[in-house]
């Protein structure tokens, strides 16, 4: 297989509980079923992207997990990764730390996983795009920023609504793939799995089709 371009991907959000770890460990999985050397760095202090590695059975493909949460360390630490992995997947605070404003600029891609809920996460989404259209000028650069829908249920007028504003605001930003509340997720980040490793072929479905949107992305840039 012909040697991939590194790439740091990160999964961000001013928020806890939107999917940042979820979407960083099942990512993970279906990149590394790909035969791409995979390994996530949890930048969050509660550690729950350690700890998932901690619990992957020696049966499963290997996904090394590190720890750094020093601002002022990470970039090096990315660096040495780059000569043993083909892919870096981040796994952010849920705040803006200086770390976060790190991550940013070192990724190719910025994942943001959105939940469909009220004002309160319209507010976050502002503070973070205010973050980045400021990195933007003080950087002159452009950050590859994407969001994605998660816990969606198209049933909920809510959750269209908040889909449809979405795809208005960000319109190819926001990555066609959506992921659905699925039991799987919450089980699989107890057992030290991704959903790619679970018998809900739904959930594994929409992992590896978000996956393909990420892969797309990455081929044209
Ligand atoms: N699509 C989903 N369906 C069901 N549960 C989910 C889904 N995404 C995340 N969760 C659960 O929601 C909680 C928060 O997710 P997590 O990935 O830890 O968020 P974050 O890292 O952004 O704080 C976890 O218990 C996780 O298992
Ligand atoms: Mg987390």
């Amino acid at each position: 297989m012909q040697k991939q371009k590194f790439m740091v991907i990160s999964f961000i959000s001013y928020k806890g509980g939107v999917g940042k770890t979820t979407l960083s460990e099942n990512v993970a999985v279906c990149l590394a079923n790909a035969n791409r050397k995979v390994c996530i760095v949890d930048a969050d202090d509660s550690k729950n992207a350690l700890s998932w590695g901690n619990r992957r059975g020696k049966g499963l493909v290997q996904i090394d997990v590190y720890e750094e949460n020093n601002k002022d360390e990470i970039a090096l630490k990315i660096q040495e990764l780059n000569k043993k992995y083909d892919v870096v997947i981040i796994d952010s605070p849920p705040s803006q730390v200086p770390i976060s404003d790190m991550i940013v600029l070192m990724s190719n891609l910025v994942v943001v996983p959105l939940l469909p809920k009220g004002e309160q996460e319209t507010n976050t989404i502002n503070q973070f795009v205010r973050k980045i259209r400021s990195l933007e000028a003080a950087k002159e650069k452009k950050i590859p920023v994407y969001f994605v829908i998660n816990e969606y249920d198209g049933r909920t007028s809510l959750h269209k609504n908040f889909a449809e504003t979405m795809e208005k605001t960000f319109g190819k930003r926001l990555l066609p793939s959506r992921l659905h509340n699925r039991v799987a997720y919450a089980e699989v980040t107890h057992e030290g799995k991704g959903v790619a490793e679970y018998s809900d072929p739904k959930a594994k479905a929409e992992i590896i089709s978000l996956v393909n949107d990420l892969i797309k992305i990455i081929k044209k840039g």
